[in-house]
């Protein structure tokens, strides 16, 4: 029979102190709750996640419209317990139903396989880790080393607080069982609640084996309860995302200062100076230099690109050996060829810039179509919007713009032609010609005395 996955999701998370449901706080750019969805389905690829929803539930529903999930309401959070006992119906009872929690966001594939395979048909699995600071966890009581039951913080006495092997949350139990468990729960506990850990004590009055292994990593059972959890998992995450792409080659100048909130693949022989942030989907060619102070969001760059300090580059597909910034903004729709320079405060948008072309200072390019070879002087704006509406600019190969030029659009500018600095072109340009426009005469006055200050 295949796994069920059952995600618990309904809780507040008081300890938050916030507005937004607890399982939407986001982790890497991505709410918790999302992290653990994406993980389910890997695990269990048959069966769609079920997610227990609650509190301001119809928030944590519009966050995951476009998500195949099986959504469950518990209409009152009355604990844990309660929580799965929602689900039940929906269960078959020859599945095996692994329990996973909304804010335990890290839990990680291999431990669940692993929890999933070492688990004896019939018996019921649970992860388990020792921790040197268990405080705010339930802990796994013992005798001669077999599990008895968990006694949750609140419950438990002083000698049992100093029990360091906690409960993670998470388990993987027989759906029959807990079809015959989660209806006889008492919620006569500090908290009032129905909790699912009490789940461990019905196994082992009945003789059920309880399996317990340990995560690979700690912070895969870190629950998230409060902010500072939040921030210690959000660094844990990167840093574990660097020393992936530092075992396949990549430099990492400082992996503390690097975030990943999305899917960066990378090439060989590439370095990731400091504070780089990459979001969205980024594919990374071989040879490229991505300088510090970066944003790269759905980006793709081919090999031999280098991305020069404090740029911001946005959905945009860079050729190879192009060099961007140092402070450029590239926004959507954006293709650089190769060999294409964009410089200093550049700001480049919906535009194609041809091979071996040049942008390098101080520049607007919106809605254009730009040849190879050309030359965009210093100061030039495509005057691309009317008010109303954008138009396009289309420049075609080896012209040279002289510096501080307007191109109001639409307009076309011929292969080779020349613009005088100082133009605004407002008619199409026929090819190899120069154009001049608004230069008056250069006067001089001979002998020009500047004013001076007036003595006191
Ligand atoms: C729970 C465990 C504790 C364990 C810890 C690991 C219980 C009673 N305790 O404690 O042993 O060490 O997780 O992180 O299970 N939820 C619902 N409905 C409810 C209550 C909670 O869906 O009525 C959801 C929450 O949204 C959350 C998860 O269940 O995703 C865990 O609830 P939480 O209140 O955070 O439990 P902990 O106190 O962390
Ligand atoms: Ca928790």
């Amino acid at each position: 029979m295949p796994t069920q996955v059952v995600i618990l999701a309904a809780g507040q998370g008081k300890r938050m102190f916030s507005e937004l449901p607890k399982v939407l706080h986001i982790i890497a750019g991505r709410p918790m709750l999302g992290h653990v969805i994406a993980t389910a389905r890997t695990i269990a690829i048959e069966t769609t996640p079920i997610v227990i929803y609650g509190h301001q539930g119809e928030r944590v529903r519009e966050a995951f419209v476009r998500e195949d999930v099986h959504w469950v309401e518990q209409r009152e959070q009355l604990g844990t317990g309660h929580a799965l006992q929602q689900a039940l119906p929906a269960i078959d009872d020859q599945a095996s139903v692994l329990v996973l929690s909304g804010d335990v966001p890290l839990i990680s594939v291999a431990t669940l396989k692993k929890l999933i395979e070492t688990t004896p048909k019939g018996a019921v699995g649970m992860l388990t880790a020792n921790l040197s600071n268990p405080a705010g966890y339930g802990r796994i009581k013992r005798v001669n080393d077999k599990v008895t039951g968990i006694v949750e913080e609140k419950d438990a006495s002083d000698t049992e607080r100093t029990i360091t092997e906690v409960n993670a949350g998470i388990y993987y139990a027989p759906a029959k069982y807990l079809k015959q468990w989660l209806p006889q729960l008492k919620n006569a506990n500090a908290q009032g609640e129905y909790y699912l850990t009490d789940i461990i004590a019905c196994a082992v009055s009945e003789n059920i084996d309880v399996n317990t292994i340990e995560p690979m990593r700690i912070d895969e059972i870190s629950g998230v309860n409060n902010k500072m959890q939040q921030a210690r998992l959000e660094r844990s995450y990167h840093l574990q995302y660097a020393d992936n792409l530092m075992q396949q080659g990549v430099t990492i100048l400082d992996p503390a200062r690097v975030d990943f909130r999305g899917d960066v693949q990378v090439g060989s022989d590439v370095t990731i100076d400091v504070n780089v942030i990459f979001e969205g989907k980024v594919v990374i060619g071989n040879d490229c230099v991505i300088g510090p102070n970066t944003i790269l969001r759905d980006v793709i760059l081919g090999d031999g690109v280098e991305v020069r300090a404090n740029s911001y580059i946005e959905g945009a597909d860079i050729g190879k050996n192009c060099v961007v910034g140092p402070f450029a903004r590239i926004r959507p729709g954006t293709k650089l060829d190769a060999n294409a320079h964009i410089g200093n405060f550049v700001e480049v948008k919906n535009s194609t810039i041809g091979d071996s072309s040049k942008v390098n200072h101080l520049s607007y390019i919106g809605d254009s179509t730009i040849g190879k070879r050309v030359n965009v002087g210093a100061g030039t704006i495509t005057c691309n919007y009317d008010g109303a509406s954008k138009h396009r600019t289309e420049i075609g190969d080896d012209v040279h713009i002289g510096s501080d030029t307007q191109l109001v659009a639409p307009v076309k500018i011929g292969a080779g032609a020349t613009i005088g600095a100082g133009s605004t072109v407002t008619k199409d340009v026929s090819s190899q010609s120069l154009v001049l426009t608004h230069r008056l005469e250069q006067r001089s006055v001979k002998e020009w005395k500047r004013p001076e200050k007036l003595k006191e």
